[in-house]
């Protein structure tokens, strides 16, 4: 099964496509985790897209369609996978289509899990992410056992750098811009389903199953 996760910044794609990935037994595929993981790296591509991230701007197509093509061509995608912030634009979502197709293949489900903008911002000011495993918790709505430590793997948790409330505007902005397009483009193709995000994290998670099928 292949699965697409849209959604604004916050939306609470991470946090969904991680069960998601759990239950369905397919890999969860995140571009910002990807990104995140080579920052903290040191790499070359993690220093690119730092420049770009901290500003709440997306990194460049030229940079992301080629690393999450690679990325698909494991062997752990044979089965399917849930795809986590990728595409973000109509070009990502055209090269996607287009590698998919040259394949005999296609996306089965994009789930657009909906949250109004004012809900993002106190979200953004709350989440903690664990930069070594791509968890992601919440003070209030989703804490976790022992303060500041990481569930699944035992990390110290961290503020991401663009959940600054400045940056998180700038994020939105670019969200309505350059991806929310993308909603149109899936109900065209006939894949598209939409959640509502607002409810708490195990009832949106129940509607996705029941999208999805047990
Ligand atoms: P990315 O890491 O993808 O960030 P994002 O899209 O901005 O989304 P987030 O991870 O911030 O939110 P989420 O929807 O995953 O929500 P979460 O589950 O954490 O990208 C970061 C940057 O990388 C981009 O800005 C860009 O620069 C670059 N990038 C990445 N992909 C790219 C691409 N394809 N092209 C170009 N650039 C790219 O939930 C949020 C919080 O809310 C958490 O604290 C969570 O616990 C809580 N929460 C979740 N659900 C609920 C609920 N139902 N009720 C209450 N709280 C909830
Ligand atoms: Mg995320
Ligand atoms: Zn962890």
């Amino acid at each position: 099964m292949k699965i697409i996760m849209l959604g604004a910044p916050g939306a609470g794609k991470g946090t969904q496509a991680k069960k998601i990935a759990e239950k369905y037994g397919i890999p969860h595929i995140s571009t910002g985790d990807i990104f995140r993981a080579n920052i903290k790296g040191g790499t070359e591509l993690g220093m690119k897209a730092k420049s770009y991230m901290d500003q709440g701007q997306l990194v460049p197509d030229e940079i992301t369609i080629g690393m999450l093509m690679d990325r698909i061509k494991e062997n752990d995608c044979q089965k399917g996978y849930v795809l986590d912030g990728f595409p973000r634009t109509i070009p990502q979502a055209e090269s996607l289509t287009k590698a998919l197709a040259d394949m005999g293949d296609k996306i089965d489900y994009a789930v657009n899990v909906d949250v109004p903008d004012q809900v993002i911002v106190t979200r953004m000011s709350g989440r903690r992410a664990c930069l070594s495993c791509g968890a992601t918790y919440h003070i209030v709505y989703n804490p976790t056992k022992q303060e500041s430590v990481c569930d699944t793997c035992g990390s110290q948790l961290v503020l991401r750098d663009d959940d600054k409330p400045e940056t998180v505007l700038n994020r939105l902005t670019v969200y309505h811009d350059q991806t929310q397009p993308l909603i149109d483009y899936y109900k065209k193709a006939g894949v598209l389903a939409e959640v509502d995000g607002t409810q708490n994290l195990d009832k949106v998670f129940q509607d996705i199953v029941s999208i999805l099928g047990e």
